[in-house]
């Protein structure tokens, strides 16, 4: 299976059920993508979308959560509150002018060794078809004005830190 070069394809997993999966993938010696990084989260109902979209502002060309089946979540109903978030976040990216499919849950067991290579492949698949990210595409103006911008204000902030107060400005309670 051969890396396409820079694509990155961040997928995280329930510690409970997908991890485990994709370590019997590995006691199999089956062949994972290389374009994909593992990232471990106790739950996916613990997953924070703000992380996912992250992993995407940041340079991931697709980002899997791979949660229990449904009814089996440790936490009940976390796998369910995670697939409604990630529809959500779906639609944001469809609203931003990003392909939505470069995101999707996945469900499976820790015995699903070979599901979790399938589901890594097809979303490696996806994610080549899609290409890179046009958030970190150099030649997409608009995304490097936005990188560009960001990383100006960033900086603007860092030059006019808050000014700390000289004095305490702390009134102690009266008694
Ligand atoms: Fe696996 Fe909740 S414990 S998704």
């Amino acid at each position: 299976m051969s890396e396409s070069p820079d694509l990155k394809i961040v997928a995280f997993c329930c510690k409970f059920c997908a991890y485990k999966a994709a370590d019997l993938a590995g006691s199999l010696r089956l062949q994972m993508p290389p374009e994909l990084r593992i990232v471990q989260v106790p739950c996916t109902g613990r997953l924070d979308m703000v992380e996912v979209l992250h992993a995407l502002e940041e340079g991931a060309d697709g980002v899997m959560t791979l949660g229990c089946m449904p009814g089996d979540c440790h936490f009940l109903q976390g796998n369910l509150r995670a697939r409604k978030r990630v529809e959500y976040v779906k639609k944001l990216l469809s609203d931003v002018g990003l392909e939505p499919e470069r995101l999707e849950m996945f469900n499976l067991s820790s015995a699903m060794g070979a599901k979790f290579v399938e589901y890594a492949v097809e979303m490696t698949e996806r994610i080549r078809k899609l290409g890179p990210s046009p958030l970190r595409r150099p030649s997409n103006a608009a995304a490097q004005g936005y990188r560009d911008d960001r990383l100006e204000s960033g900086m603007r902030n860092m030059e006019a830190p808050q000014a700390l107060p000289q004095e305490s400005t702390v009134v102690p309670a009266e008694m």
